[in-house]
Order: structure tokens, then C-alpha cells, then sequence
């Protein structure tokens, strides 16, 4: 959790006493907690903290992120002055002179300097911006009990949904369902939607931020981006415990029935889970910190700590095994429900992250689902996008294209840079990277980013590339070679997006045209009761790492090049959005008009369901309530994109 307020964090740090240089010796606070599964929270944070700051690590890892925001970074200029847009909440944030005022401050440790630059990022709500300290993000810290929010009683309420009592041995299993009236003294719904607005980048609709918080159905089981949930962080929480106000059912009383207990309060600490690989400091350092430069890797470094997919990726930062610590769930799963609702299909569509070596599997396996349901006689299918994070733009396309044969081309322009312009001559020259996937109606080669032109954006004027969309040639291969079915049956009407606003990037991409394009009616799942809501998140474009993008500097011999960005001096990496999307099937003249931008719409689903005590963590009681709406047309397309 960190404080909303970065003023706030750098004032009083001014106060704090400045680190001791020393080195680790055998009983440094890391020594301490090596070899243990569990740490409490201020081991953990004395671990953390032991690194000094050290001003030098600070300004080059400030100049990176500078140059690549400034440069790169598509939404810079619109982000220090956002429009205001009824539904969403957006905070100006002017990147580079945050910066400045982080580089100012005497910081306590790298610690707190390295979480301050993800925090910055993390303000601008835009999923695909952030910065990953890889020395910060080992422990995982956990609150013995996760929270979810359900109707109940008439009220929507925050519920004990389950407890972790393999962490702290005074949590309690039977506070499963109890009510959370209070927490830290605020009421629970009070203290959650603070914590939502102010505390969680995920997107800039507050409702699927509470979502993203909260431990709904597809917390232990969707993409995890380690971020900033209530009850599950991947940093350094800001508090060393919270109070909570529970009221538990009457013993031998269900939770739907209300009747409660006297409340009582327990004070709950944040624990720790800790890494398995170090002794020390020093052995900590070495291990999860330190650049590693050998002679022989300086002539030919790798950037990539896996191998990653050279595709078009539209996804959040993704650590890939999520909490439960498996890998995430298979692409997409075809179900057919039961009993009355037998005619009813649903796809669950939970990634598009889907690597090259699967793709065939994947085509396959989406061709025999949708035989599978004509088969059945299926008359209408839920598209159940919730938790998806999104992957290849290229694996949305297809699935566009299954439904709807073709899709009208989608606009979208790249910020233009120098940099960027020698890496796409060179790419056409050497015919390599993703730079020469782009197509663009008036040019060839690398004139379409090089013929620039120049947009308002925020209160600046800045120069984009000519509009291109993406190629999926190989995709639309697949496609071509899979057309054993037959998806005309299925009228727009018969199709539902499920989704609790937690799809971003690609999947923001796929349901927005959808939505706005096929008109396929949208359903949004739980959030803030009384709130429009949307039904997708950061639906900003494409997205870069420095790692790959480093590693196409790399393959084109441009790592050398005046401008080119340097790796971090410490492990880390770092995401950006880099190429913007607009609304589909615009008039050619309102092209560039930064009111058309997806990132910057609020496009609203048609209809909303809230969870209850009965189907809040049982997706498939929840897929028979939403089939039984949609076969009685209880969700119509509200005009104008539900506006
Ligand atoms: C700070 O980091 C730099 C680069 O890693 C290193 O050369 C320098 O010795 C460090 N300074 C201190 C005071 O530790
Ligand atoms: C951010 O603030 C600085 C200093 O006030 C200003 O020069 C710069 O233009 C601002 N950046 C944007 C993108 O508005
Ligand atoms: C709840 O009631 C059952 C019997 O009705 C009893 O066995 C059990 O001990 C009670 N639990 C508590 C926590 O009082
Ligand atoms: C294809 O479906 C099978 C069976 O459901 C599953 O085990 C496999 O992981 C799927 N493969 C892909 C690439 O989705
Ligand atoms: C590109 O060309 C197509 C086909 O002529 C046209 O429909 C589309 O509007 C053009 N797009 C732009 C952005 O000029
Ligand atoms: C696809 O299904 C529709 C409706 O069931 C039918 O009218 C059409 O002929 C089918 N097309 C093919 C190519 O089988
Ligand atoms: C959950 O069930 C309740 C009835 O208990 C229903 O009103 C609500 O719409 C359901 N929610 C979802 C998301 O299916």
C-alpha cells in the first residue's frame, strides 16, 4: 500500500535519519529472515530497507525512466493535462517533474527511492506504465484474511471471503463471511473505494479498481500483477498491520441471513513470505539486485529474463505465476451449462497471451469448441473476458474474426521520436523486429512513421506516426485454414460480454469492438454500487518493455546509438505504452482528435450485476444467473456505447 500522497512520503522523510553505509555482516537483518518460509512484517522491512540509497543508481535509473516516458511514452503529454471525462477518475500527473522531485529527496533507502518511481508510474492509472524493481518485489506479503464485497441484506457490504490461517496462527477459519463494518477505524466501504481511487493503477474506472482489490472469483486464478491489492502486495506494505471490525452470523445462521454477533475488532499484521535463495545481504543483493556483467555477456547481453514472445504484446505487466503460485489458466475453456440453461454456451476467455509454440493448439482447440456447441444446438453464448489481461493483438483479431468473418481495420499511431525512427529504418533495412508488422494506407517502408503529423495532445503539440493498423498475417492464416465452422447462427443478440472491468489491453481492445462495432451488448460484474461502469481497462494500445525493446536495439545494432536508452543500473524493468488506439469506425476527419482515444473514453456496459453471498466465488452459479438474463433480453444494447 503505498500513501497517496508522494508529497506527503518526501516531506517526512526530510526528518529521517540518513543510512549507515556499512556492508552486510553475518547478522544483518536479511541474515535474520534467510532460511525462513515466514517473516513478520518488520523483519521483512529491515531486510528491505537495508540497501543505503545511493545517489548515483538514483539518477540513472531517473534518466531512464525520463527519456523513455518523454520520448516514448504515448500518453505523456495527455497525462499532465487529462480531460475530464464523466465516470472516470484521472489525477494530472506531469511524469518528468515527478521525477525531479524524487531526485531531490534524501531517501531513507533504495527502498523507498525505487517504490517512489513505481508509484509515480503507477498514478497515471494506465496499466501498461510501470516500473519493476526486481530487488522490491520478492517478498509477498499477505493480510491473513481476503476481503470481497457482496449485496447482502439489501446493502453492499465487505465480507470476510476467505481466510489464510497457514500464515498467522490467530486467524480464524470461521471469520469466513463474517461482515467487515470498519476498517482503521473508517467504515469498510469508506476505507476500500479510498484505497481503490488512490491506490490501485489499474485503470482509470474506479469500479474496476475495487474489483482488482477485492478477492473475487478469479483472484487465485487470473494474471497477477503483483501490484497493490487490499490484502496481497508484492512490496513493501506502508503499515505494519489494520484493524478490522468484524460482525459474524449467529452461530448456526448463514451470512444471507444478517443476523449477527456483537461485532468485536482484531488487529490483523501484514505477513511475510520469504525468498528462498539468499543467506544475506550480500547473498540477497547478488541474487535479486545486482546486474550481472561478465566479459563475455557485455559482448553479447541478454535484456530478457525469460525468453519472450517477439509478438505484439498488449498486456499488463505480468509476473505469469499468480498467487496461488501455478501458471495461469489455459487460454480459453468452452462450457456448456446444465439443466434449463443447456442451450446456453460460454467461453471463457482468460488469456491472449498466447505463445508462438501454441497457436495451432489454440486454433484448434477454438475450432473444436465452437463444433462442440453447434453440436449442442447452442442458441446463445456468454463471453466470460473477466481477469483477462490481455496478450497478442494479433490472438484478438482472430477472435473477432471467428464471430464476425472480417473486421474493419483499427486505427492507431506511434509518438514519434528520433530514436524510434532509426530503429524503424533500420528494421526495414535488416527486414527484422515488430517495427515492419505496421501497415499504413499512404506509405511504404519506413515512411509511415517517418511522414509525421502533429496533434494536441494534453497542452502540447506532438508529433505522431501516420496511422497504421496491425498485420496478423500469419493469424489470419490459421483462420483461413479453420473454417470448419459455422458462427452465423449466432447473432449479435445472442452474444454477452461478461466482464468485471478487469480485461485490459488487448481484451480492452477485442470488447470495445465488440461493443462498439458488432454491437454485442456488455454486462458489468460487481464494482461500486450506483456507479456507471465500464467493462474493460487500459485499452491504451500496444506495449513495450525495456527489456525487449533493448533487445531489438540489440538485433539492430543500434544499442550504441546517441539516445538509445541504457539497461538499469539494478535489476528492474519497465513497461509503456507506446502506440495509442482510437475509437473504431470514425469518420476519417476526427482521426487524431485526442477525444477519440480508447485510453481516454468512458465506454460503459449496458447492464450490471452485483455478486451475493451466493455467487460471489462460484462462477458457475453466476454464468446460470447471467444466461438467465440473457435469455429473457434483459441486457439490450443501451445506445452510444451505453454513454
Ligand atoms: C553507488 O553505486 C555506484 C554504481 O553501482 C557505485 O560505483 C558506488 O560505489 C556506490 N556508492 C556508494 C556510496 O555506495
Ligand atoms: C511538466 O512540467 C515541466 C516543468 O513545469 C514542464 O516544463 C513540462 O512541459 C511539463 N510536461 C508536460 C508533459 O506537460
Ligand atoms: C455452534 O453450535 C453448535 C451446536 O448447535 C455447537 O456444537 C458449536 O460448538 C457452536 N459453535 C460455537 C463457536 O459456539
Ligand atoms: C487445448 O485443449 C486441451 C484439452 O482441453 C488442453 O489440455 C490444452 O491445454 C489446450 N491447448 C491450448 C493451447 O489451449
Ligand atoms: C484507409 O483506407 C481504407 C480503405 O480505403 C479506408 O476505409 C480507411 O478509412 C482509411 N483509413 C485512414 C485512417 O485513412
Ligand atoms: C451457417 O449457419 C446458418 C444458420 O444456421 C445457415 O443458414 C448457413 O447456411 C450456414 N452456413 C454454412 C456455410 O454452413
Ligand atoms: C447473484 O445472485 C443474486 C441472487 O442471489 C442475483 O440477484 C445476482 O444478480 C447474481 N449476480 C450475478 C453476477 O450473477
Amino acid at each position: 500500500m503505498f500513501s497517496s500522497n508522494l508529497f506527503a512520503i518526501a516531506t517526512s522523510l526530510l526528518l529521517a535519519t540518513l543510512p549507515s553505509p556499512g556492508r552486510a555482516q553475518s547478522s544483518d537483518a536479511c541474515a535474520v529472515v534467510a532460511g525462513k518460509q515466514i517473516a513478520t512484517y518488520s523483519e521483512a522491512k529491515a531486510c528491505l530497507e537495508h540497501f543505503p540509497y545511493n545517489q548515483t543508481i538514483a539518477d540513472e535509473t531517473i534518466d531512464i525512466v525520463r527519456k523513455i516516458t518523454d520520448d516514448m511514452y504515448i500518453f505523456n503529454e495527455i497525462a499532465a493535462h487529462p480531460p475530464k471525462i464523466d465516470g472516470l477518475s484521472i489525477v494530472p500527473v506531469n511524469i518528468s517533474k515527478s521525477l525531479d522531485i524524487i531526485q531531490k529527496e534524501p531517501w531513507k533507502s533504495d527502498r523507498a527511492f525505487q517504490d517512489a518511481v513505481a508509484l509515480i508510474l503507477d498514478k497515471v492509472h494506465d496499466a501498461h506504465l510501470v516500473y519493476s524493481p526486481h530487488c522490491y518485489r520478492q517478498f509477498i506479503f499477505w493480510q491473513p484474511i481476503q476481503l470481497n464485497s457482496v449485496i447482502r441484506d439489501g446493502k453492499q457490504i465487505v465480507n470476510v471471503a476467505y481466510v489464510k490461517d497457514d500464515l498467522w496462527s490467530e486467524a480464524k477459519k470461521d471469520w469466513t463471511g463474517c461482515e467487515v463494518t470498519h476498517i482503521d477505524d473508517k467504515t469498510a466501504m469508506e476505507m476500500v473505494v479510498n484505497y481503490a481511487v488512490n491506490n490501485n493503477g489499474e485503470s482509470k474506472d474506479v469500479n474496476t479498481c475495487f474489483n482488482n482489490i477485492m478477492n473475487s472469483k478469479d483472484y487465485f486464478h487470473g494474471w497477477d500483477d503483483g501490484a497493490d491489492d487490499l490484502g496481497y502486495h508484492r512490496f513493501l506494505p506502508d503499515q505494519e498491520n489494520h484493524r478490522y471490525t468484524l460482525q459474524c452470523p449467529k452461530n448456526g445462521t448463514k451470512p444471507e441471513e444478517a443476523k449477527y454477533d456483537e461485532p468485536f475488532t482484531v488487529t490483523i499484521p501484514w505477513v511475510a513470505e520469504v525468498p528462498q535463495s539468499f543467506t544475506d545481504a550480500d547473498s540477497y543483493w547478488d541474487k535479486y539486485c545486482a546486474v550481472h556483467t561478465s566479459p563475455l555477456s557485455k559482448r553479447s547481453p541478454t535484456f530478457q529474463e525469460d525468453t519472450i514472445e517477439e509478438t505484439h504484446i498488449g498486456q499488463s505487466f505480468d509476473f505469469s505465476i499468480n498467487s496461488a503460485g501455478t501458471r495461469t489458466r489455459d487460454y480459453t475453456e468452452f462450457l456448456l451449462l446444465d439443466g434449463p440453461d443447456s442451450d446456453i454456451g460460454v467461453i471463457d476467455i482468460q488469456s491472449f497471451s498466447v505463445s508462438s509454440e501454441d497457436k495451432t493448439e489454440f486454433v484448434k482447440n477454438f475450432t473444436r469448441g465452437l463444433q462442440m456447441f453447434e453440436q449442442n444446438n447452442v442458441k446463445k453464448i456468454i463471453f466470460d473476458f473477466s481477469g483477462n489481461g490481455g496478450g497478442d493483438a494479433c490472438a484478438g483479431e482472430f477472435f473477432i474474426n471467428s464471430f464476425f468473418n472480417s473486421t474493419p481495420d483499427y486505427y492507431s499511431d506511434v509518438k514519434y521520436s528520433p530514436l524510434v525512427e532509426t530503429v524503424v529504418e533500420k528494421a526495414f533495412e535488416k527486414q527484422t523486429t515488430k517495427w515492419i508488422d505496421y501497415k499504413s494506407n499512404h506509405s511504404q517502408g519506413a515512411e509511415w512513421f517517418k511522414e509525421t503529423t502533429t496533434y494536441d495532445r494534453g497542452n502540447a503539440q506532438t508529433k505522431f506516426s501516420q496511422p497504421v493498423s496491425l498485420s496478423c498475417d500469419s493469424w489470419n492464416n490459421a483462420f483461413a485454414d479453420s473454417n470448419a465452422f459455422n458462427t452465423s447462427r449466432w447473432k449479435a443478440s445472442d452474444l454477452l460480454i461478461l466482464s468485471d472491468g478487469r480485461c485490459g489491453s488487448t481484451c480492452a481492445i477485442v470488447v470495445s469492438r465488440l461493443r462498439l462495432v458488432h454491437d454485442v451488448p456488455a454486462l458489468g460484474l460487481g464494482g461500486i454500487r450506483g456507479n456507471r461502469m465500464q467493462f474493460a481497462s487500459f485499452p491504451g494500445g500496444e506495449s513495450e518493455r525495456l527489456s525487449s525493446f533493448l533487445t531489438d536495439l540489440q538485433s539492430l545494432d543500434l544499442l550504441d546509438t546517441p539516445g538509445a536508452p541504457k539497461p538499469f543500473p539494478e535489476r528492474a524493468d519497465m513497461g509503456w505504452t507506446f502506440r495509442e488506439v482510437y475509437r473504431p469506425n470514425l469518420p476519417g476527419t476526427d482521426f487524431g482528435n485526442e477525444k477519440n482515444l480508447l485510453e481516454y473514453n468512458n465506454v460503459a456496459a449496458d447492464c450490471r450485476m452485483f455478486y451475493t453471498d451466493e455467487n460471489a466465488s462460484d462462477p458457475k452459479k453466476l454464468w446460470h444467473q447471467v444466461a438467465s438474463l440473457l435469455k429473457n433480453g434483459q441486457c439490450p444494447l443501451v445506445q452510444n456505447g451505453g454513454k
